[in-house]
């Protein structure tokens, strides 16, 4: 197969993970005979600096163009980013419009810990149980974030306001995403919204609880966001199998299940359109760390292995990856930050050794 991809390698430890990232892709590039056109382009913070937009018209054209994007973290410290206009700032200037240039309204985080790897996660042994294997299905385009915004001042008081909006057909394009990800697996699909407040959970509540009754081949839980949160910390494996979340209440629980898994470093992320998709982690640019090699390549690496699967369709070569970087876990190495006192200090990996042992693993 012969496709072309675009690179957009992002901020802080962006350009280390995804080097990793594309020596993988090359290996199954090679490994199974495709040619993968790669081809680089600015995007988010350094861009902004070096060619004055975080989402420069050539990048724009590059993806127009390309077969799926491959996407890395983006952004600076609080305090750089005060040194950028509000619009033209990584989330704001970048990601959004990315996001919505393609309408990947279907954001896929994997949340997945088998047993074997349980001392990763802050919680105990006997809380991670049989494994954590969660599929949270997050809605990218919509509510709150897409929300027309206002700040102002009235009658000599200041005020902000961010509308929620959400429509019925939008709510039926990702209920209909999760019900045929859990029916496809066979688990169950659990509804996370806040329909005790909100007109636009309430909206979704009836919604999918409607879908429900279509697909009634899936189990179907429905359960308020802040309980979720909390079950979620006290009995995550409960959740196996889909959850499905609007955009703003997927982004807060997405990360704290990043916590779950004991790093971010451990979330890759899949953002799918009707037309194309694009990939990245699903954390930050993590600038306090960036340029020393210790950075996880996990989230970048497996958000290649999803682009492979869900964007090309190459679900063979996809497990290849997904395998080799639980076989390098599984046989007890570690980065840094998921080093604990039961890790050899000799097999703690530095980002570079992580993508090495990927590549040898699949090139045996
Ligand atoms: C994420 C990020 C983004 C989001 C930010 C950077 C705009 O936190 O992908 O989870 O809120 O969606
Ligand atoms: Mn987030």
């Amino acid at each position: 197969m012969k496709k072309t991809l675009a690179v957009l390698e992002g901020d802080g430890i962006g350009p280390e993970i995804m080097r990793e990232g594309i020596k993988a892709l090359r290996t199954i590039e090679k490994k199974f005979d495709h040619e993968f056109v790669l081809e680089y382009a600015p995007f988010g913070a350094a861009s902004y600096f070096d060619e004055g937009s975080p989402f420069p018209d050539e990048t724009k054209a590059l993806c127009d163009r390309a077969d799926a994007i491959i996407k890395g973290p983006v952004g600076l410290s609080i305090e750089e980013t005060k040194k950028i206009p509000q619009e033209s700032r990584p989330e704001l200037g970048a990601i959004l419009p990315l996001r919505k240039r393609f309408n990947t309204y279907a954001n896929y985080r994997p949340v997945r810990l088998p047993k074997s790897l349980a001392s990763f996660s802050p919680l105990r042994d006997s809380v991670v149980g049989e494994g954590i294997d969660i599929l949270m299905i997050r809605e990218l385009v919509g509510g709150i974030y897409f929300g027309e915004k206002e700040e102002g001042t009235a009658t000599g008081m200041k005020y902000a306001r961010d509308d929620c909006i959400y429509t019925e057909e939008q709510v039926r394009a990702i209920g209909m995403v999760a019900f045929d990800e859990a029916r496809r697996l066979g688990v169950k699909m659990t509804h996370v919204h806040k329909s005790n407040v909100l007109a636009t959970s309430r909206l979704w509540d009836a919604i999918i609880e409607d879908m429900a009754r279509e697909y009634d081949d899936v189990e179907y839980v429905s359960i308020i966001v802040d309980n979720a949160a909390f079950q979620l910390v006290r009995d995550p494996t409960q959740f196996n199998g889909v959850m499905l979340l609007e955009n703003m209440q997927g982004d807060i629980l997405t990360d704290q299940a990043g916590g779950l898994l004991g790093s971010l470093g451990l979330m890759p992320s899949a953002c799918m359109g009707p037309e194309k998709g694009y990939v990245e982690p699903a954390h930050g640019s993590a600038p306090d760390i960036a340029g020393q090699n210790i950075a996880n390549p996990y989230s970048m690496i497996g958000s290649i292995a999803f682009l492979l699967d869900k964007c090309l369709g190459l679900k063979e070569e996809s497990d290849a990856l997904w395998n080799a970087m639980f076989d390098i876990l599984e046989r007890g190495y570690a980065t840094s930050e998921l080093a604990s006192e039961i890790t050899d200090p000799k097999n703690v990996l530095s980002t570079s050794d992580f993508g090495d042992m990927v590549v040898d693993i699949l090139s045996h």
